[in-house]
């Protein structure tokens, strides 16, 4: 069977941004920011993702690209032996163990657009009536199920039409409208009192509350919201062709996914502060504070549906991309036909989700090591999983298969940005080869307490 690919340069460029922009921007990233110390949390982030995020991105895109392969398969091809098989396949279950719970999430945010829809969630006057509305909702396992099941179906519609159809579609307009919406909140956000507080908290770096954990979180999430470590970006690179410019492709994708993190942290947190929202809420961080603003928002019915819609069709492209590279890997490796594949990795990412939903509704009862079931996968998949998915591509990038390679299939495409510019392509040897695998094994040996 001939492998697919994209149908136009922009294709990939769309879909890795439809990949990278989700609910790790939006949901996930205010509320780490949050809990983690604010402005001190976002340099650490930043910093993390120059250095490390980024080289990683290119590895994956690179290897992808090379070996014309699912993860698995990708990760053999150039590193040789049954270790990097098991490795690419470990990239590729780590994929699947993240779709079980980000699909429950996207539930939550379908079944906030639908009751927008109904107006139900722009009526607010206080803050604890937010809070109780998402605690009913959330509270109520049917509701959870319902909207994990209804999110899945429309993940798996797109799935099976296939890589063409299916993925370089939405991402076109899905993310220039999402900025719209967010600028939208953010200017009516400063206009709140007490705003101030919430912008102070997110610009100003108190780094006395950083600890060693914050920089794995950091770290963790960087990766989470490039789709990194979970064989994505290879499997969305193996879609690519020798002539297409790597580095200027994933160039645009990190700035633009910065760029809407940092603009949904400025939306929420001066309404947080305004409300007198502690701004560690956690999870439902977004849930209680913009139903609140689209509440007092003018025309905030439409804001809120518009928002709730936008946000659902992106974590629909996210969802996807973390579902193919099982796709890929059970039709390159077992020969499965595509129908057959996308039927087996819906179904079974979805029964996953069901005791985490489950395990949030009665957490009381099922504690594991003092979680629930769905925070301590979704910590064990974000925090350790994903950053070790992510070392293993630059380990062998730069050194299994080797830097002088690497560097030269690199090339291929850039028309001469390496020779023009010494600084990239120091900056690739120095990341890939020495500080990103560097600080990756730093950050886990601090944050296990090591040293
Ligand atoms: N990068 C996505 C986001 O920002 O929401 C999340 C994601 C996509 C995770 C793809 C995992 C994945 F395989």
């Amino acid at each position: 069977m001939k492998r697919a690919s994209w149908k136009s340069k922009l294709g990939f460029i769309f879909a890795a941004a439809g990949s990278a922009v989700g609910l790790a921007n939006i949901w996930r990233f205010p509320y780490i920011v949050g809990q983690y110390g604010g402005a001190a949390f976002i340099c650490i982030y930043l910093v993390c993702l120059f250095l490390i995020g980024f080289p990683v991105f290119i590895s994956e895109v690179l290897i992808g690209r090379t070996a014309q392969k699912n993860p698995a398969g990708a990760f053999k091809k150039l590193g040789g032996d049954s270790f990097w098989t098991g490795s690419g396949l470990f990239t590729v279950i780590t994929g699947f163990i993240i779709s079980s719970f980000y699909s429950v999430i996207a539930g939550w945010v379908l079944g906030y657009l639908i009751a927008s829809i109904g107006g139900l969630s722009t009526h607010f006057s206080s803050l604890a009536e937010v809070q109780s509305y998402f605690k009913h909702l959330v509270g109520n396992p049917v509701w959870g199920l319902a909207f994990h099941l209804i999110f899945m179906v429309l993940c798996f519609g797109l799935l099976f039409l296939g890589v063409r159809k299916g993925l370089e579609r939405g991402s076109k307009i899905l993310v220039p409208f999402l900025i719209v919406i967010l600028i939208a909140l953010v200017i009516s956000g400063l206009s709140l009192p007490g705003s101030e507080k919430g912008l102070a908290f997110y610009f100003k770096p108190n780094w006395s509350l950083i600890t060693p954990t914050t920089f794995l979180i950091a770290l963790g999430h960087s990766f989470f919201t490039l789709s990194l470590g979970q064989g994505t970006m290879v499997t969305y690179g193996s879609y690519l062709s020798p002539k297409d410019n790597i580095p200027k492709s994933c160039f645009p994708i990190a700035l633009i996914d910065t760029f809407i993190a940092l603009l949904a942290g400025m939306a929420i947190f001066p309404i947080v502060f305004s409300v007198g929202l502690s701004p560690d809420e956690g999870a439902p961080l977004i849930f209680y504070t913009l139903p609140l603003a689209f509440s007092q928002l003018k025309g905030g019915y439409i804001f809120a549906i518009l928002f709730f819609l936008l946000l659902t069709l992106a974590a629909i492209t996210s969802q996807i991309s973390a579902l193919e590279p099982l796709i890929a890997y059970l039709m390159d490796e077992k020969k499965w036909r595509r129908k057959k594949a996308v039927i087996f990795v819906c179904l079974t990412s979805f029964l996953l989700g069901i005791p985490m939903i489950f395990s949030n509704f009665v957490a009381h009862k099922f504690l594991v090591f003092g979680h629930s079931l769905w925070d301590l996968v979704s910590m064990i998949a974000l925090d350790i999983m994903v950053p070790i998915g992510g070392f293993l591509a630059l380990i062998l990038i730069a050194w299994r298969w080797g830097f002088k390679k690497a560097y030269h299939a690199l090339k291929e495409g850039t028309e001469g940005l390496f020779e023009r510019n010494i600084l990239v392509k120091g900056y690739f040897w120095l990341s890939l080869k020495f500080t990103a695998p560097l600080l990756v094994i730093l950050i886990f040996l601090k944050a296990i307490g090591l040293f």
